[in-house]
């Protein structure tokens, strides 16, 4: 088997998404753009990547696996251009490249290796793939000679005539001989109207080499999205987002309601848990099986939720560990907090987890349970089967021992050590 190194080209400010914050680091689903781009190249098995850098590469290069090789490109020249800034690593290989661009969130990893076996099954020059769409404006267009090949790509702004109806476009993916792209690269002239050095142009150069070049189609045309627009933004979350919806329901969990489900990628649930409408689950946030979560709930990252655990209406939870069998209900914000099990937490309970200055810790230990409407201002330590009653504030710094009863303004211990 053939090496294959990937390159990705992420150099672009974005202008068009009118923002000082570079492209592809803007998430979607919670995970910035480059990184499902990244992933992609991980799982085909990239032996190195390259990450073509130019706006705020400081920026872009701190969010990087240290193991990603980082290129400037010094002047926004084009596509080409950007891959020609990594052939100095490529003098003596003689593998596969994979090249993608860093704005094509949606692409599935099974349909880029589909791209790769093509590509080394027939031996060609250079593979790319494509898609028809309904809406190719702004895509570069694949032209077709007589026999069906694909003979060249032209860019939205050059294409005329018939050019601008074709629905078959590039998304942007190709795999190349590293040999052949490279002797290619130096051979790729200005385009004229837009002042860049086109890397689609290689495909014209290749048929007219007579080096063979072929094509995939995706089966799923929303693959091809890349993000240029805040609208693209919001098209590619949506399409992501009924993913990883249908991917969860596959698992085992019940979402009531997918079209007002938000769940981040990345995010794990445990089967016959149940995700209630209107809810919100982030990135980096474990819930375990049989659990109830929602209507109206927001579960934020670094957020571990056990099994058999409630978390109802109007809620949000936040960092925080809850154990099995725990229950809060309703209208209840939960930060920083380890909490165990069998827990219940009343109706309006709130940890006041941030002093202005950092945050701090609340626990709240096995059994224990906090009475409607209290608030726990951290840093705050409730014992196991402790009881907070209704309306408490429990002040930082404050234990409450095991199996203790306190309550009030501020929350005074009226029976210490075993209740009942
Ligand atoms: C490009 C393709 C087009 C294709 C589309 C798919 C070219 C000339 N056109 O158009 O055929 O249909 O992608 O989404 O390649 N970049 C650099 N350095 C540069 C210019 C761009 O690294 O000098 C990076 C960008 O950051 C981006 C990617 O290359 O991640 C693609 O550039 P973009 O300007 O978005 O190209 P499109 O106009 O979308
Ligand atoms: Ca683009």
């Amino acid at each position: 088997m053939k090496e294959l190194r990937a390159i990705i080209l992420a150099a672009g400010k974005g202008t068009r998404m009118k923002s000082v914050i570079p492209k592809v680091l803007h998430p979607v689903c919670g995970k910035p753009i480059i990184q499902y781009v990244l992933d992609i190249s991980k799982a085909l098995g990239s032996l190195k990547t390259y990450v073509v850098l130019g706006y705020k590469s400081d920026v872009v290069k701190n969010t990087l696996e240290s193991q990603i090789v980082s290129v400037d490109q010094p002047k926004m020249l084009g596509t080409a251009d950007a891959v020609k800034c990594v052939s100095k690593y490529f003098k003596s290989y003689r593998g596969d490249v994979l090249i993608l661009c860093g704005d094509t969130p949606l692409l599935d990893k099974t349909t880029v290796k589909r791209v790769v076996q093509k590509h080394r099954k027939s031996k060609a020059a250079c593979t790319f793939l494509t898609a028809i769409v309904h809406d190719p404006k702004g895509y570069g267009r694949v032209i077709r000679g007589e026999d069906g090949c694909a003979i060249a790509i032209r860019e939205d702004k050059d294409a005329v005539g018939y050019e601008s109806d074709i629905a078959e476009i590039n998304v942007g993916v190709y795999c190349c001989q590293s040999k052949e792209l490279f002797k290619a690269l130096g051979e790729i002239k200005v385009n004229k109207k837009k002042r860049e050095f086109y890397l689609t142009d290689l495909i014209e150069f290749f048929f007219e080499k007579g080096l063979k070049v072929e094509t995939v189609e995706t089966e799923d045309s929303t693959e091809g999205l890349g993000v240029n627009t805040r609208e693209d933004l919001a098209v590619a979350e949506g399409v992501l987002r009924q993913r990883i919806l249908k991917e969860l329901m596959l698992q085992g969990v019940t979402i009531t309601d997918p079209s007002t489900t938000y769940i981040d990628a990345g995010a794990k649930i445990g089967s016959d848990t149940v995700i209630h409408p209107f809810t919100l689950i982030e990135s980096d946030v474990r819930i375990g099986s049989n659990c109830q979560i929602g209507p109206f709930a927001r579960i934020r990252p670094g957020t571990r939720i056990h099994d058999k655990v409630e978390i109802g209406n109007f809620t949000e939870v936040s960092r925080s560990k809850i154990g099995s069998k725990t229950f809060m209900k309703h209208f209840s914000f939960l930060g920083d907090s380890l909490v165990g099990t069998n827990v219940n937490i009343g109706a309006g309970v709130v940890t006041a987890n941030f002093n202005g200055q950092q945050k701090n810790i609340t626990k709240i230990d096995d059994g224990a349970f906090i009475g409607s409407d209290s608030v726990l201002i951290a840093p705050v330590k409730i014992g196991k089967k402790a009881i907070v009653g209704a309306g408490s504030v429990v002040v930082k710094g404050k234990t409450i021992p095991d199996g203790s009863v306190a309550m009030g303004v501020p929350a005074k211990i009226i029976i210490k050590g075993k209740h009942k």
